[in-house]
C-alpha cells in the first residue's frame, strides 16, 4: 500500500496526533518517495495474523452482516458481538447460521456471543468488572459495551491488535480496505500504544434523486470542532488536527486497549480523545501508566479510498449521538467555562436539562483475568461459539489418518 506521510503531528503531552494521511494506492509496487510510505503486502499480512476484528451488531439486515463478514481478510480473527433480538424471528440465530455456513466454506476463525447472555454478565461479575452490568446482572445495551466484550475475546485469543467494523455497511470491499488501513497504521507506528482511526473519504447521500458525495456528517463535524477547541484552549494555539472524533471504524493495540477508560454507547469514540487528553495530556498530575507516557501514544488518522455507505438511523439517533459526544467534551478535566458555554450553545434545544449529564465511564479492562473469564464462558455460556481456524481440515486429516489413508498436514 502507498500511503501519504503525515504532514504535521500535533504533540499534546504524551499524545501524538498525526494529521490526515490519504491512501494513494491500495496495492503498490515498492516505490518510496519522501512524501509517501510504501508498505508491502507481506508486512500487512503479518499484522493480520495478530489482529482481531470485532463486529458489534444489533438487528442489522442479515445481508449486510454477511457482506461484512465475507470481506474481512482470512488471516484476521473475527469476533461478532450481537445484541440482536432473540424473540421470533430470532435474529441472533440467523446471524449464527450465516457464520456457521461461512466457517464451513472458509475455515476462518470466527467467534460469536450474545451481549445479553446471563453467563457473560456473570463472567464479568466474577472477574470483578461489573461496570457494564445492569441491575439484573446482564450486560447493558450499547455499542461500547459490545466493544468491551469483543476486546475481552480478542485478548483471550492472544491478539496484539483489535479493530472494529460496523455491521451495517453496504459495501463489503470498503470493509476490506478498512482492515488494510488499520494494518498499514500499525506498520507505521513507533509506539506499542497506538490507535488508527479512519476518516471516510465520502459519505454519499441521495439528494433530490441524485447521489451526492458528501464529505462530512453533522455529528462528526461538530464533535471534531469541539475536540479541537478543547485542545486549542489548553495549548493557546488553534488547531484543527482532530478529524476523526466519531470514528466508529478504528483499531488499537491491545496494550493501549488495556489502559483506556471507555464511555458508554456511541460516546465511546470521542471519549478516546478526551480520556487521552485528560490522562496523558499537558496538565496530567498523576502518572498511572509510566510505560505509555515514556513510549508515547500515537494516533493515526487515515482517509479511506472507498466511500462509506451504511444504514441511516434517523434524526433522533443523530441527536443522541451528538449529545453523547459533546458531553464527553463538557465533562473533560480540561474543559474551561468558555468551551462549556460554546457546547451549551451548540446543543441548544437538544439539551433538555440545564447542563449535560455525565456519560457512564467504564475503567480499563487490563486487570481482568482473561483466561478465567474465557473458561467461564466456554463451560457455561449458551451463546458463545468459537469456530476455529482450519477445524474441519484437521478433522478430515484425523479421519484419513485413522483410516490409514495418505494425508497432507496443514500448516
Ligand atoms: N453489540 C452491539 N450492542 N452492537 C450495537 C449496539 C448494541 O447495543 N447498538 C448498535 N450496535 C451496532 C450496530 O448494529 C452497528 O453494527 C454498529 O454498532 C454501529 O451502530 P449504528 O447504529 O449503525 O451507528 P451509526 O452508523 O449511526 O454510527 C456509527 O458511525 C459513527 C461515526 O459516524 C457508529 O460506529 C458510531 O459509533 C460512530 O461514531
Amino acid at each position: 500500500m502507498l500511503i501519504e506521510m503525515p504532514r504535521h503531528t500535533e504533540i499534546f503531552g504524551s499524545v501524538k496526533i498525526h494529521e490526515l494521511q490519504r491512501v494513494l494506492k491500495l496495492d503498490s509496487g515498492g516505490f518510496e518517495n519522501p512524501r509517501a510510505k510504501d508498505i508491502s503486502f507481506e508486512e500487512i499480512k503479518d499484522v493480520f495474523r495478530h489482529l482481531a476484528i470485532v463486529i458489534p451488531v444489533k438487528d442489522e439486515k442479515i445481508h449486510l452482516l454477511d457482506g461484512v463478514l465475507r470481506a474481512i481478510p482470512f488471516d484476521c480473527s473475527v469476533i461478532v458481538v450481537s445484541n440482536s433480538g432473540r424473540d421470533a424471528p430470532d435474529t441472533y440465530k440467523m446471524e449464527k447460521d450465516v457464520i456457521t455456513k461461512l466457517h464451513e466454506f472458509s475455515q476462518q476463525e470466527i467467534l460469536i456471543i450474545h451481549q445479553k447472555d446471563p453467563e457473560l454478565g456473570f463472567a464479568f461479575y466474577e472477574a470483578g468488572y461489573d461496570h457494564l452490568l445492569d441491575k439484573d446482572g446482564l450486560v447493558r445495551d450499547g455499542k461500547s459495551e459490545g466493544m468491551i466484550i469483543g476486546m475481552m475475546l480478542a485478548k483471550s485469543l492472544g491478539k496484539d491488535f483489535i479493530g472494529f467494523a460496523d455491521a451495517d455497511n453496504y459495501i463489503p470491499s470498503s470493509v476490506r480496505e478498512y482492515v488494510l488501513d488499520y494494518a498499514a497504521g500499525f506498520c507505521m507506528s513507533e509506539s506499542p500504544y497506538s490507535m488508527v482511526r479512519l476518516h471516510w473519504r465520502y459519505k454519499p447521500k441521495v439528494v433530490e434523486d441524485k447521489l451526492y458525495f458528501k464529505k462530512w456528517g453533522r455529528v462528526s463535524e461538530t464533535t471534531n470542532k469541539y475536540l479541537n477547541l478543547l485542545l486549542s484552549t489548553c495549548t493557546g494555539f488553534e488547531t484543527g488536527v482532530v478529524i476523526t472524533g466519531n470514528a466508529g471504524e478504528h483499531a488499537l493495540t491491545t496494550k493501549l486497549a488495556d489502559i483506556m477508560n471507555y464511555s458508554t454507547g456511541y460516546s465511546v469514540e470521542p471519549y478516546h480523545f478526551v480520556y487521552l487528553f485528560d490522562e496523558f495530556g499537558l496538565k496530567t498530575e498523576d502518572i498511572a501508566y509510566p510505560d505509555a507516557v515514556s513510549a508515547g501514544i500515537e494516533i493515526f488518522q487515515i482517509e479511506t479510498l472507498n466511500p462509506h455507505i451504511h444504514e441511516e438511523k434517523g434524526e433522533e439517533h443523530i441527536n443522541n449521538m451528538l449529545l453523547g459526544s459533546l458531553r464527553t467534551v463538557y465533562h473533560s478535566k480540561l474543559c474551561n467555562d468558555y468551551v462549556r458555554l460554546k457546547v451549551l450553545e451548540e446543543l441548544g434545544d437538544i439539551l433538555e436539562l440545564e447542563k449535560p449529564k455525565k456519560n457512564i465511564i467504564m475503567p480499563p479492562i487490563g486487570g481482568i483475568d482473561t483466561s478465567k473469564f474465557t473458561k467461564m464462558l466456554e463451560s457455561n455460556s449458551e451463546t458463545f461459539v468459537r469456530f476455529e481456524q482450519g477445524a474441519i481440515v484437521r478433522e478430515i486429516e484425523k479421519e484419513q489418518y485413522l483410516k490409514g489413508e495418505a494425508f497432507q498436514i496443514s500448516t
